[in-house]
């Protein structure tokens, strides 16, 4: 555990992640009693603190809960602004003035990467980088590699690694979390969760909609950079990591990392790259953009657990439906005399979001009458749409606790990059699928080996 952040600094006050995650989040954690010490929001364009208070409270109204009057009363009593170019010294000057006698700043860089190199050198030339200071950063963490190398030194030259808060907010999701708490609470698991058993584990992340207004950015990352790199090989960590010695702190983190550093690197075979009809004609993206917004791969782990087991993961934009699953494929047991099923026997399906969360095992049981013959039944051991902390608000949370645990570590970062870097920017055009399917054809041969791919198809 670090020190506890006796004020909170938010460089990009202004802007779209702020507004859309970070105050509701905010208002939150006031509410709670979570969050007492100053906000200090920072942007550029000459604003005021009048401004940013009002953008605070449609933040609330679009996002957050309105009818929460007195946590945002409160929030807004928290709040000072410091307005400049991150480029001005003079900004930095004024900041610290603003930070008075605060000891344990927590910098929070809701700006784009480009821009952490300045503001943290700023900070430390400024002398508001003491020896309390921590940061919080946001994905992307680099664009390959070499990038994300160079973006952790950067850091490093003000920063100490236990420092910093890397937010993947796929790791503050309840859901996630989960997956990991049930594995290892659950003494049932364990004898069947590996290769012996298991026959291929499957992870689905398809939304209905498309780049919106993020346009000129996704063309720049495409589904690989934006999730696959980082929220789905998380996912795939808790899944098939090792137990950790504890749950919490370095621990899970060594365990994750172990896991990654066992993944094989991506070979472009295992890739099914495709791009949804229209995508070129949307803002901001270029007319001959060769980047997927659908990505199928599958995955070997080399590890004792894990050998031989397909790992496939797939996710797009414009697909048939919103939702975020996991489906753990067991293998075919002795004995049935007839399958006639919709589905595989056996399985354990974890939906993960986004509104419903539920786990369920895919069972067997006789099929009423006079033959032998089974059909699928699904036990549902949970399933809820409960309005749980969002994913910001918990690791806002954390970060300002100085707790570590659900951040992404430099090492698991880097280890997730030599993974994807083989079939970044590969050459060979991406696969047209029309809106409202599951993407392209072709995705169905990754699956092939292990009789396709589960769901939804036996829904
Ligand atoms: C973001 C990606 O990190 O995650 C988006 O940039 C994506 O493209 C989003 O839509 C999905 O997050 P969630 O929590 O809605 O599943």
């Amino acid at each position: 555990m670090s020190r506890e952040a006796d004020t909170l600094v938010l460089f990009g006050a202004t802007g779209d992640l702020a507004y859309k995650d970070i105050f509701p989040a905010l208002q939150a954690l006031v509410k709670k009693g979570s969050l007492t010490v100053p906000v200090i929001g920072t942007g550029r364009g000459g604003r005021t603190l009048e401004y940013l208070k009002q953008r605070v409270k449609d933040s609330i109204a679009e996002h957050g809960h309105p009818e929460d009057t007195d946590a945002t009363e409160n929030l807004l009593g928290l709040l000072d602004y410091v307005d400049g170019d991150y480029a001005d010294p003079d900004t930095f000057e004024r900041l610290c003035r603003a930070l008075g006698k605060a000891k344990a700043p927590l910098y929070y860089l809701a700006i784009p990467p480009d821009m952490f190199g300045t503001v943290v050198r700023s900070l430390d030339a400024a002398g508001c980088a003491g020896e309390h200071a921590q940061v919080v950063v946001e994905k992307p963490f680099g664009r390959d590699l070499e990038s994300a190398r160079a973006l952790g030194e950067t850091l490093h030259e003000v920063f100490d690694e236990h420092e910093i808060y890397r937010i993947d907010h796929y790791l503050g999701k309840e859901s996630v979390q989960n997956l990991l708490y049930f594995r290892f609470a659950n003494i049932f698991l364990e004898p069947i969760w590996n290769a012996d058993y298991v026959r291929s584990v499957q992870i689905t992340m398809a939304e209905d909609f498309g780049v919106e207004t993020r346009g000129a950015f996704y063309d720049s990352v495409g589904a690989i950079r934006d999730v696959v790199q980082n929220h789905l090989l998380q996912v795939v960590a808790h899944v098939a990591m090792e137990r950790p010695g504890h749950m919490t702190g370095d621990a899970v983190r060594d365990a994750k990392a172990k896991l990654l550093s066992q993944v094989q690197p991506l070979r472009p075979e295992q890739i099914v790259r495709g791009q949804y009809s229209g995508y070129r004609e949307e803002r901001g993206v270029n007319s001959r953009s060769n980047v997927e917004t659908y990505a199928a791969l599958r995955l070997d782990i080399d590890s004792a657990r894990w050998r031989g087991v397909p790992f496939l993961i797939r996710t797009g934009k414009y697909l048939a439906t919103t939702l975020t699953e996991v489906v753990v494929e067991l293998k075919r047991g002795p004995g049935v005399p007839e399958y006639r099923l919709t589905c595989a026997p056996n399985y354990f399906r974890f939906r993960l979001g986004p509104r419903r969360v539920a786990i369920a095992l895919g069972a067997l049981s006789k099929k009423p009458g006079t033959e032998m013959v089974g059909e699928n039944v699904e036990l549902l051991v949970r399933d809820e749409a409960r309005n749980h902390m969002s994913a910001y608000e918990r690791l806002i949370g954390d970060a300002m606790r100085g707790d570590h645990t659900l951040f992404a570590r430099e090492d698991t970062v880097a280890h997730s990059w030599s993974i994807v870097e083989p079939v970044l920017d590969l050459p060979d055009p991406v696969l047209p699928y029309e809106r409202g399917s599951w993407g392209p054809k072709k995705a169905q041969d990754l699956a092939d080996s292990v009789g396709g791919w589960l769901f939804p198809g036996c829904e």
